[in-house]
């Protein structure tokens, strides 16, 4: 390339790299890929490195001098104590190589001592612990300065408000990747996509959506998640490398990094790396790479190690920190494969919701072969310009089900159009109908064969009362023989109506019938999540079946009583209450009890407090009195409103009045929320 051709694909990849930067730290929601972001990134880097005039002539600012900017409307703004940076990545061994030549040659020595970490694709945020409390948790903003998300990180169930034991510094940063679980994510995409909403891509991206969302009573609903691997700012020196930072993160209680690695020399790097690779489909966040650190903070801090920075217009120079030099990213190069897509199918759930479907020529991806891939929505399909008969890439990201990630135009055939978005249900023909500002179009028909279909396999399916064999295909061939119509239809069955089904069944129908039979007394949890209410999934269902032990106490729930449950926000509990209160809906809860279906109440686990009486005092720090009343509740506590000798507890938060002078003239015993939490726990 001459200097000529740089200037303008500088200019262009700046523009292109910011756009992209905006949509993935701001708005979470990505256009391309990591893998192509990387890439685009990488292109002008490589660029502005070579042409540094052309570099310098191209103006604007270039975003290879920045870490990206999370930072949104509606959050107070806070300086970090030591600047968050961010880690230069690569995809390519030779690369991870020279990181290390580099750092043998400016330490003057051959074997170093790395630590090997996976690299979790989640959302950074650093938490300020002072006097082992914490105080604060921010987000990496442009670097230097964060929002302040310390009430949404509060809600975060494993995070402790108090460093167990000794030897923190008195004030210290600790850093870390908020994340969501794939099962959270798929949850709440449901839920999301029900209620006409565009759904996340991919976990990372709902997991920094819901970091910035302004009501924390909402991010408690979605269940984050926090690891802890980095150091920021220490009022005081307490450890000597990675290591055993690592091993102190453990002992003051806090979340850690499980498979993390201490090795010596880079061949060792590399092995770990590649077992790394093989552990993280284990993992309970996602993994795009591995982190590689010296692990020595004396070598660390080496001036001969230092940062990269860059001056805004991307020359190099010191002027910035962005990057250390001790540690670099390798990452996995996502699981992608080049086909076709044959057809566009449209899926109904359960809730009517119309999916488009790529029907792909089969190709081989990550260990299986994928022949279909998700299009989201009408939009998506609209903004990819995915057509029938389109050469595409498919991407497989963990468990988590293949999408088409691009279009490869120049391969697309003459005479494709683009798709055009069915105006009514496949399954039933009835006008599909789209919500206001909805980006999902659905079926409006309640007797829609297919939503019957899909509302009885979920029912039955693992995550609902689990009935072993009864799948897909049994459940579509009782529904086209007309044998069962709907939920409790199943529990009527007998082995009458399956023998004529299949050439010599009777095991099969003897096993079909003993596995419903066996279900009738499943779990309540289960044959709630199998209703399948708006909102609810397993760990909701779950509460639910704690709280109120029985369909009719359910049934019977008010919206105040469910707003109490840990976890629940406004939106959850309308969404139960009005579920409940339709007359379909309560006809089938009848309809069950009257076929025979029993759920049994979860065993009473919550003893801790049985027989303890607790009054409640003052501002918690994050919880409402409503939802620690539910949380002594469910552990067999119970809340008084005063103080008297046969008070065995005081809860106090800020604030707090009389009671907590009357509990200490009477000498009970008084506990703050971190107190409750650790006694909760056992
Ligand atoms: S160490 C100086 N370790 O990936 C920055 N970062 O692409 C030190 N990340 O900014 C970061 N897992 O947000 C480190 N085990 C890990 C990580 C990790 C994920 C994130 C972090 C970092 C980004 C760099």
């Amino acid at each position: 390339m001459s200097p000529d051709q740089a200037r303008p694909r500088i200019a262009e990849l700046r523009v292109e790299v910011a756009r992209h930067d905006e949509l993935y730290y701001r708005r979470a929601r990505p256009e391309i890929a990591d893998f192509d972001y990387d890439r685009l990134k990488a292109e002008l880097a490589t660029l502005e490195a070579r042409f540094p005039e052309e570099a310098a002539a191209a103006g604007a600012e270039t975003p290879t001098a920045r870490v990206g900017d999370d930072r949104a409307e509606g959050f107070a703004r806070v300086k970090h104590r030591l600047a968050m940076t961010t880690l230069d990545n690569t995809y390519d061994e030779a690369e991870m190589r020279e990181f290390h030549a580099r750092l043998a040659k400016a330490l003057g020595a051959d074997e170093l001592a790395y630590t090997v970490e996976p690299k979790i694709d989640g959302v950074a945020v650093s938490l300020t612990y002072e006097r082992g409390r914490l105080t604060r948790a921010v987000t990496r903003g442009d670097g230097e300065e964060g929002d302040d998300v310390t009430a949404n990180v509060r809600t975060i169930r494993g995070l402790p408000d108090t460093l167990a034991g000794e030897g923190a510094p008195n004030v210290i940063e600790i850093r870390g990747e908020i994340y969501l679980r794939e099962e959270e994510f798929r949850r709440i995409n449901q839920v999301q996509e029900e209620a006409g909403e565009a759904p996340y891509a991919n976990p990372r991206n709902l997991a920094a959506g819901t970091l910035k969302l302004l009501d924390s009573r909402l991010v408690a609903a979605r269940r984050l998640e926090i690891v802890l691997y980095g150091l920021g700012f220490q009022s005081s020196a307490f450890c000597a490398s990675q290591t055993e930072y690592h091993a102190l993160l453990r002992a003051w209680g806090l979340p850690v990094i499980e498979a993390f690695r201490s090795v010596r020399g880079i061949d060792a790097v590399w092995a770990a790396i590649g077992e790394l690779d093989v552990l993280r489909r284990g993992f309970v966040y996602a993994t795009d790479g591995a982190v590689v650190k010296l692990d020595s903070f004396e070598q660390q801090r080496h001036p001969k190690i230092g940062f990269r920075g860059m001056t805004a217009e991307g020359q190099a120079e010191a002027a910035r920190k962005l990057s250390p030099r001790w540690a670099c990213a390798y990452k996995f190069a996502p699981d992608r494969a080049e086909t076709r897509v044959r057809d566009i199918t449209i899926q109904v759930g359960r809730t009517g919701a119309l999916t488009p479907v790529a029907e792909l020529e089969p190709v081989f991806l990550a260990g299986t072969t994928v022949k279909r891939a998700t299009l989201h929505n009408a939009d998506e399909i609209a903004r990819k310009d995915v057509r029938i008969g389109d050469a595409v890439l498919v991407e497989k990201a963990g468990e988590i089900i293949p999408a088409v990630v691009a279009v490869l135009v120049e391969q697309r055939p003459a005479g494709s159009a683009p798709y055009a978005f069915p105006t009514s249900c496949p399954a039933c023909r009835t006008a599909a109908v789209r919500g206001e500002g909805e980006v999902v179009w659905r079926c409006p028909n309640p007797a829609c064969p297919e939503k019957v279909r899909r509302r009885i396999e979920h029912f039955a399916s693992k995550n609902g009362v689990d009935i072993d064999g009864l799948g897909e295909e049994v459940v579509a061939l009782l529904l086209e023989r007309s044998i069962i119509h709907s939920i409790p239809d199943v529990f009527r069955l007998r082995l009458d109506d399956l023998l004529p089904l299949k050439k010599s069944g009777e095991v099969w129908a003897a096993n079909l019938i003993a596995a419903i039979d066996a279900r009738r007394r499943a779990d309540l949890w289960r044959v709630i999540n199998g209703l399948g209410i708006p909102q609810v999934g397993a760990a909701a269902a779950k509460d639910l079946a704690r709280v109120f032990r029985s369909l009719e106490a359910l049934a019977a729930a008010s919206e105040a009583e469910l707003v109490r449950i840990d976890g629940f926000g406004e939106k959850t509990a309308a969404a139960v209450r009005s579920w409940v209160s339709a007359p379909e809906n309560l006809a089938l809860l009848e309809a069950l009890r009257a076929a025979g279906v029993e759920p049994a109440a979860p065993a009473v686990s919550g003893t801790v407090f049985s027989g303890k009486t607790f009054v409640l005092t003052g501002t918690l720090p994050t919880l409402s009195r409503e939802a620690a009343t539910a949380m002594i509740e469910a552990a067999g506590g119970k809340v008084s409103g005063s103080v008297s000798r046969k008070t065995h507890y005081v809860l106090a938060g800020d604030d707090a009045g009389s009671k907590l002078e009357k509990a200490k003239s009477l000498g009970v015993l008084v506990i703050d929320e971190a107190e409750l939490k650790r006694l909760l726990a056992g």
